[in-house]
């Protein structure tokens, strides 16, 4: 018989778990606590290539979520050693199923850097890699998953689809929501979830944009299980089954006609009706537009891990070192008279924005402030964004002036940067720099960080 790829991996992963067992302690053990609970994981090397090639510059080498290109996104990788999942087919709290691992791998998470890996990982190595993935977390040896019970399937007509809306006013969706899926009439739409991410409730209108699959099985599971670690709760008891599925028909029958399927006239009217939106309420436009270009991840300060501080959310204070610039610390965005832009006018937020021109005529470095990227807003765009500032609550916090090094420490960094090619690495701080709080830490260096894995 020809000898299959796989069976000269299977020798070659029987040697590898060997070589582990008598080298390395550490790694034996995880290999045989994960082959206790799980027959798979004796293909666990395997796994833990795959894992340590395509997953670990993000969820980090031991699963905590702080790999090395963790420091740049947001949300952040998920920390894979808590067990806690948002999609799942499990009750709230449970530890998710083997298929939900999959079915995140494959598919990935829609608006996240989470990629959709199903075209790059076969079938066999994808079991290799759950079985690797769980065995980053205790909870997957000791829990088992509590699947929930989906009920008798209702077919789908235009009356379970009304019924379907009145329990969604029933069971009060548009809080959160609004009452069109769009956000419209909710009482907030924003919100953070545990890890200190900022999220917002779903527009439900655009089921392409779901992370846990948009047909209308996946959107009951959404609300029958919740979605762990975020306000979105649990359903479980609220309603018949009955009543879940024409929920969940209801939600599916929201979905608008997406762009890429629309006529030219279609597209004219989707555009203007977006339009007037922005005109006829700049501040929802301005506050899209701050969460969307990335103003709230720097001016608002992380605690250790990179999770934002919610109480402080775009009062500045983050601390950034680029040798041999100098140490800058984000603005306070909040309208607090004394230490925030309650002082300042339109005219000075615009320049600062789109020409990089601080309050007291000076000029920014291009990074890391974007104001180059930012210089194509719209003026009413610009101003979207300044009348949304100017809605938040003030917050009181002290920026610190920015440093910057004397003329000789300057030329002698230029020197080294240029003439001796040396790599300089800049720093970003968790904690505030402000006048609410001290830098607690002093850790992230994405240059020197990334020299860490070449
Ligand atoms: C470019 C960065 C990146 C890479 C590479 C990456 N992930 Fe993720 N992953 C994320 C982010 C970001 C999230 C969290 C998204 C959120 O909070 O909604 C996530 C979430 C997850 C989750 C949690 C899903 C849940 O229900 O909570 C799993 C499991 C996961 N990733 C597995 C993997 C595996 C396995 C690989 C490698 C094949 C991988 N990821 C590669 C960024 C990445
Ligand atoms: C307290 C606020 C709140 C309520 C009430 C609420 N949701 Fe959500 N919902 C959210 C948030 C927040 C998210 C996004 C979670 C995230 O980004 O991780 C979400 C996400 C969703 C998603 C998309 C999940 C995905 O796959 O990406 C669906 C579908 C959904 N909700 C349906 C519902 C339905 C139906 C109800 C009523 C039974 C409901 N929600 C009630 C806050 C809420
Ligand atoms: C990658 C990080 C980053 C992002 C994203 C970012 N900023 Fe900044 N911002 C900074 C830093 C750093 C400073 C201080 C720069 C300096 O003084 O040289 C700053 C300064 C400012 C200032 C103050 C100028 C002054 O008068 O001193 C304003 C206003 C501002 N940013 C608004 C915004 C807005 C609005 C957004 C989103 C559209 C945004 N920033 C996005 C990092 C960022």
């Amino acid at each position: 018989m020809k000898t299959s790829p796989l069976q000269v991996f299977g020798w070659a992963s029987s040697i590898l778990v060997f070589v582990l067992f008598l080298g390395w302690g550490v790694e034996a053990k995880v290999v045989s606590r994960a082959s206790e609970s799980d027959p798979t994981a004796t293909s666990s090397p395997l796994g833990k290539k795959i894992y340590e090639e395509k997953c670990a510059a993000c969820h980090g080498l031991t699963g905590k979520g702080d790999g090395v290109a963790a420091v740049t996104l947001s949300p952040k990788p998920r920390d894979l050693t808590t067990g806690r999942y948002k999609f799942r087919s499990t009750e709230s709290g449970s530890i998710p199923t083997d298929d939900d691992i999959i079915r995140t791998i494959r598919e990935g998470l829609h608006g996240t850097s989470m990629p959709a890996w199903k075209s790059f990982i076969d079938r066999d190595s994808l079991k290799a890699l759950v079985a690797y993935v769980k065995s980053l977390s205790p909870r997957f040896s000791t829990e088992t998953p509590k699947g929930v019970m989906v009920g008798l399937v209702v077919p789908i007509s235009p009356a379970t689809i009304a019924a379907g809306k009145r329990v969604y006013e029933k069971l009060q969706c548009g809080v959160c929501h609004g009452s069109d899926g769009e956000g419209g009439g909710a009482t907030t739409t924003e919100f953070f979830d545990d890890w200190g991410q900022r999220i917002v409730a779903t527009n439900l209108t655009e089921p392409w944009t779901f992370r846990g699959g948009s047909n209308v099985r996946d959107i009951y599971l959404r609300f029958r299980t919740g979605i762990d670690g975020t306000p979105m709760p649990s359903y479980k008891g609220t309603a018949t089954n009955v009543e879940m599925w024409n929920l969940a028909q209801y939600v599916a029958s929201m979905a608008r006609k997406p762009v890429w399927s629309m006529n030219e006239q279609e597209v004219r009217a989707h555009y203007a009706k977006l339009e007037a939106q922005a005109i006829a309420d700049p501040i929802a436009r301005g506050r899209y537009l701050v969460s969307s270009l990335g103003c709230i991840d720097c001016h608002t300060p992380t605690k250790a891990g990179g999770a934002l501080t919610s109480d402080l959310l775009l009062a500045g204070g983050q601390r950034w070192d680029i040798p041999p610039f100098g140490t800058l610390y984000t603005a306070n965005l909040t309208p607090d008279v004394e230490s925030g832009i309650g002082s300042k006018s339109d005219d000075q937020l615009v320049q600062a924005i789109r020409r990089g021109v601080r309050s007291d005529g000076t000029r920014m470095l291009p990074f890391p402030m974007p104001w180059p990227a930012l210089a194509q807003l719209s003026e009413r765009d610009v101003k979207a964004i300044i009348a949304y500032l100017r809605s938040l609550p003030p917050v009181k916090n002290k920026i610190p002036d920015r440093e910057t090094p004397n003329i000789f420490s300057y030329l002698w960094g230029k020197f080294r940067l240029l003439i001796l090619k040396e790599q300089m690495p800049a720093y970003i701080h968790y904690g505030n720099a402000g006048s609410s709080g001290a830098i607690s830490a002093h850790l992230l260096s994405t240059i020197e960080r990334k020299e860490g894995v070449q």
